[in-house]
């Protein structure tokens, strides 16, 4: 069954725990975060004070996507907080298998985020371990971004291989994902879908969750 991922950043800042509330009663199955530090991305957007209070007040999992430079300085405590998705960026840290246990052992969800243009590949031989892969179909950064196609031979090419020995992993996809791109994204083997201007740019977040699931 798939999940729907609404990314907070498309909705209305000035109201967001309303904007929380709305969305879970529309039916979203985990909240997406997404921290930006304006060096890894060009963009920012907001970091652990807020996360924890958004923690709070939501009933459903949170999934925070670090886009920063040094997120190794953000692990211990998001696991202590019991976030439960957390990646980084396969771009942004050295020492992905250290930093991936400071996680798990927490009981936090693990997973690596791909741009667009690194391989799949890359994280192979730690596929074992990790609980989830993010791939991002845009550049990081913004919301509202086109998809980039590439990403449907990634999906195919990790799910053949977690099939075998990760068969648990969970694939996560992030950017541009629209009704247009959600059947074959699922067909491909994906697990998760962030959405943001799909279900934030529109009056209805129940019908465009919906949308999504079909
Ligand atoms: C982009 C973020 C995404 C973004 C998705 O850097 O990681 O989560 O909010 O927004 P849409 O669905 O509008 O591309
Ligand atoms: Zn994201």
């Amino acid at each position: 069954m798939i999940k729907i991922a609404p990314s907070l950043l498309s909705a209305d800042f000035v109201r967001l725990e309303k904007e929380i509330n709305s969305i879970q009663k529309a039916g979203a199955d985990i909240l997406h975060l997404d921290v930006m530090d304006g060096h890894f991305v060009p963009n920012l957007t907001f970091g652990l004070p807020i996360i924890k209070q958004i923690k709070d007040i939501t009933q459903i999992p949170v999934d925070v996507h670090l886009m920063v430079t040094n997120p190794n300085v953000y692990l211990e405590t998001l696991g202590k907080w019991k976030i439960d998705y957390v990646s980084f960026h396969q771009e942004a840290e050295a020492h992905i298998h250290r930093q991936l246990k400071v996680l798990q052992k927490h009981g936090v969800k693990a997973g690596i985020a791909l741009n667009p243009a690194t391989p799949v590949e890359t994280i192979f031989p730690v596929i074992a371990e990790l609980d989830f892969v993010l791939i991002m179909s845009v550049n990081p950064g913004f919301g509202g971004q086109s998809f980039i196609p590439l990403v449907y031979d990634k999906i195919e090419k990790l799910r053949k291989l977690a099939d075998q020995v990760n068969p648990e992993l969970e694939i996560e996809v992030d950017g541009g994902v629209n009704n247009i791109n959600a059947p074959k994204l699922i067909s491909k083997g994906s697990d998760i879908l962030v959405a943001g201007s799909f279900v934030f740019g529109s009056d209805d977040y129940k019908k465009q969750i919906e949308i999504l699931k079909k």
